[in-house]
């Protein structure tokens, strides 16, 4: 808490020198430093908080991509708002809410689709005072995913194909074999005959 606090205080000293803000901080708001990994069809969860984490229930929670206004989950004044939310998000976005009052805003996207790839900002509003995160989020296809069952049923599929290939090679080499060995046996007991 105290650790966390002083990082926010000493952020705010950053900003203020870079006048990013016009107001002193009041927190900052943290997501994940590496990209979140999905697989294309399942849920997936982007973190974001509050540092320190203070109430959130009666802030705004504005998920969105590169469009301020027209977002892809939206939360204040105690509930999700979805007027102008992008259409490819609709009925599949939540805010956490269990976590809202420790400062906790992830959000949930359920079924992943390949579209939902790139970065998102998790902003988030008190009064006039405002911070943002950003993250990228990754989705993969599950068909190119190491320990998919597709990708097993392909290796499979293929071990059998090359396993008859090397049986059927086998069998020609054999076949060859004994043909030259009659062969050879005719010429054997035809020469004593010249
Ligand atoms: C926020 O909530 C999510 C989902 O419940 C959880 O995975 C994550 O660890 C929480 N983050 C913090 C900082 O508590």
């Amino acid at each position: 808490m105290i650790n966390s606090t002083a990082r926010a205080h000493a952020l705010s000293q950053v900003c203020l020198l870079l006048t990013c803000r016009p107001f002193a901080a009041q927190f900052i708001v943290l997501g994940p430093d590496h990209p979140i990994v999905a697989v294309m069809g399942e849920d997936v969860v982007l973190p974001c908080h509050l540092s320190p984490g203070l109430n959130a229930e009666n802030m705004e929670v504005r998920w969105f991509r590169t469009q301020f206004s027209v977002y892809v989950h939206l939360y204040h004044s105690g509930q999700d708002h979805y007027s102008s939310q992008m259409p490819e998000y609709q009925g599949r976005t939540e805010i956490l809410k269990e976590g809202i009052s420790v400062g906790n805003a992830s959000l949930r996207i359920l079924r992943t689709r390949l579209s939902d790839e790139g970065q998102y900002h998790c902003l988030i509003k008190d009064g006039d005072f405002y911070e943002e995160a950003t993250l990228e989020l990754n989705v993969a296809d599950p068909f190119f995913t190491k320990d998919s069952p597709w990708m097993a049923a392909l290796f499979a599929t293929l071990a059998v194909c090359l396993a008859s290939l090397v049986i059927v090679i086998l069998f020609v080499l054999r076949l060859r074999g004994e043909v030259r060995i009659e062969q050879e046996g005719i010429w054997a007991t035809k020469t004593p005959l010249n």
